[in-house]
This record gives C-alpha cells, sequence and structure tokens, in this order.
C-alpha cells in the first residue's frame, strides 16, 4: 500500500491570507471577480476575507461587500476569519458557510495581532465558537507560531497543544497548526505532529505553512508521510501577516498542486484554471508572483479569454 494518501483537500486562504499584506488596495470588484474565478478551478474552500478592524487590516475593509457579492457556487465552502464577536456579526450578515477564529501560541505573536494575553483571548473565541454554532456554521481553529515565533523565538509544542486543547473544547470542527514566518522543518513539523496525534484526531488537523525560507513543500511532504490530507496555500504564493515581521509568502497553491498532480494524488483542482485566476490577481497586484509554477508558463497562452 502506497504511503501516500489518495486525496488531499487544498484550502484556498489567497484571498485572505494572499491580499491582507498588500499595500495598495485591490479594488473591491476585482477581489470579487478573481474569487469568482478561485470557484471555478475546483477548489473546494476559498477563504474570502477576513472581518477584523479595518484600521488593522485596511486591505480587507471591504470584508461585508467581497463576501456579499460573490457568485457562490455549490459545493465550495466560503470562510472568513474573525476575532471576536464584532466579526462574527459582520461574518453572519454576510452568510458565509464557515468561521475561521484565530490565535497564536506565542504571548507576544498574539497580543501584536488581536491586542490580548492568550488567557483573555480564550473566552473571546468561545463566545464566537458558541455563537457560530448557533447560527448552524463550522468553525475552524488557527494556531499561529506553532513552530516560532518571530519576538521569542521557538515554541514549545506543549504551548501550542494547550491552545489546541481549549480550541477543542470550546468546539471547533478543524484545527489548522501555522507556521506564521515560515521558520519549519520537516524533521520538526513531524516531531510537533506526533505530539499532537497522542492528543487529537489527525483528520481534524491541517497545515498552514508560508515559504520564507523555501522549506514549505518539504513540510508538506513531511506532513503528508504523517497521514495529514488538508493543506492552506495562496495562489501564487501571496500573503504574510502584517503582525509577524518576516511572514512573506505562503505556500503557493499552485506548487502545491504541481507536487500533488505529479504524484498523483488527487485535489478536484485544475492547474490550467487556477494559472489565469493566478495572472488575474498578478495584473491587479501590479507585481510578479513568485511561486515557481508560474515562472514557467507563458503568460499569454493563460491570459483569460
Ligand atoms: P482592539 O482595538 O483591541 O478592539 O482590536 P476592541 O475590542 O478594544 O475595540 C476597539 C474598537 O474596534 C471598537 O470600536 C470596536 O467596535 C472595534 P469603537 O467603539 O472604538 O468605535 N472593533 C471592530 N471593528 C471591526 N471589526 C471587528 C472589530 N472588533 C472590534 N472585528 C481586534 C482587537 C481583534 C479587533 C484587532 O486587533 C484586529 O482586528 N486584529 C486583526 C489582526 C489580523 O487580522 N491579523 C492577521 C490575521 S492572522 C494571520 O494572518 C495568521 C494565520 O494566517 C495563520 C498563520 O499564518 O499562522 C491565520
Ligand atoms: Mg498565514
Amino acid at each position: 500500500m502506497s504511503k501516500w494518501p489518495k486525496q488531499v483537500t487544498i484550502k484556498e486562504v489567497g484571498p485572505r491570507d494572499g491580499l491582507q499584506n498588500e499595500k495598495a488596495f485591490i479594488e473591491t470588484k476585482d477581489k470579487i471577480a478573481w474569487i469568482n474565478q478561485l470557484s471555478q478551478t475546483g477548489l473546494t474552500y476559498i477563504e474570502i476575507t477576513s472581518f477584523v478592524h479595518p484600521k488593522w487590516i485596511p486591505q480587507l475593509a471591504d470584508a461585508a461587500e467581497v463576501a456579499a457579492k460573490i457568485k457562490k457556487v455549490q459545493g465550495v465552502t466560503y470562510a472568513a476569519l474573525v476575532p471576536n464577536l464584532k466579526g462574527l456579526e459582520g461574518a453572519l450578515a454576510a452568510n458565509v458557510d464557515e468561521v475561521s477564529v484565530f490565535m497564536s501560541a506565542s504571548e507576544t505573536h498574539n497580543r501584536k495581532n488581536i491586542n490580548k494575553s492568550i488567557a483573555e483571548t480564550f473566552p473571546v473565541l468561545q463566545e464566537v465558537v458558541i455563537q457560530a454554532k448557533k447560527a448552524g456554521k463550522t468553525v475552524r481553529g488557527y494556531i499561529s507560531t506553532v513552530f516560532g515565533c518571530p519576538y521569542e523565538g521557538s515554541i514549545d509544542v506543549e504551548q501550542a497543544i494547550k491552545v489546541a486543547d481549549k480550541l477543542f473544547e470550546m468546539g471547533i470542527d478543524e484545527l489548522s497548526l501555522g507556521d506564521t514566518i515560515g521558520v519549519a522543518n520537516p524533521r520538526q513539523v513531524q516531531e510537533v505532529l506526533e505530539e499532537f496525534f497522542k492528543r487529537f484526531p489527525k483528520e481534524k488537523l491541517a497545515m498552514h505553512f508560508h515559504n520564507t525560507r523555501g522549506t514549505a513543500l518539504a513540510n508538506v511532504l513531511a506532513s503528508l508521510e504523517m497521514g495529514i490530507t488538508t493543506f492552506d496555500s495562496a495562489l501564487g504564493g501571496l500573503g504574510g501577516c502584517p503582525y509577524a515581521p518576516g511572514a512573506s509568502g505562503n505556500l503557493a497553491t499552485d506548487d502545491l498542486l504541481y507536487m500533488l498532480d505529479g504524484m498523483g494524488i488527487e485535489t478536484g483542482v485544475q492547474m490550467e484554471q487556477l494559472a489565469k485566476s493566478a495572472f488575474f490577481i498578478q495584473e491587479k497586484i501590479g507585481r510578479k508572483l513568485n511561486s515557481h509554477y508560474l515562472q514557467t508558463l507563458n503568460k499569454s497562452e493563460c491570459q483569460l479569454s
């Protein structure tokens, strides 16, 4: 029997994690057009925006309009990030399918990112999960800085497990483990996962790698070997967290797909459509996206007709 899974789910976080770090405002209509294109690629999950304070993330100040105006496709889950009840209010008004709550394994990053200590964050997220569930939504949790923090350096896996325990107790449906600043290596990934598997079912865990130091795909491979089958990525390698210095570049969806396609692992995502939508957003951003796969394509062959 192959050690590789037959199938993997790719969760596209480009419209949220990818764009949140972009300084120049991308027009709302272009975000909507991009998400509509992504919906035609075979992706089954798109994180479309976040309902956070617009002063903190100006790029996503148009969350309500984006969420309301996209053309939803059956079979695709449209998710949004929310930090508190105020954010949830917006997400529910816009009728997103799933909400994602987020916090960090490290105290300093948590405070810089959401202006609260870890202990102060739990009751806030607990209330979000309760209200989201009441409204019939599924809830995803994120833990940032699991593999290292830009302020505190290395993070004890027990710290991340404590946060994970609390989030699962709250009732989240899935937990995504974030290498926010792209410092993880494959050995560390497997060691962290070994500890997580002692406490949580692997089916409820997803990995969220940033490619800041070029190790994201290696970390995916290490996770696949451990039986993880859900990965977050952003098309073209867009992205980063404004409250984590150096957190550039999510794992690129196109690079991930190229590798999985080549390995015969099914995702349901079509490369040609995906590449077209990458060139669309590249043009709107006005700079070359830095993923590897895109560099191999002749742009003119992939122009949207
Ligand atoms: P705060 O200033 O502590 O908020 O910010 P507050 O509760 O004290 O309220 C202050 C004001 O903000 C009030 O307005 C609230 O109504 C308003 P006023 O009464 O002064 O007029 N407010 C809001 N407005 C809009 N939307 C809201 C909201 N909440 C309060 N949701 C807060 C706390 C959490 C809001 C702020 O820190 C924030 O928005 N942070 C977001 C940071 C962020 O989005 N970071 C990036 C995402 S995380 C990430 O990228 C990592 C990840 O990808 C995984 C990985 O890579 O590891 C997920
Ligand atoms: Mg991220």
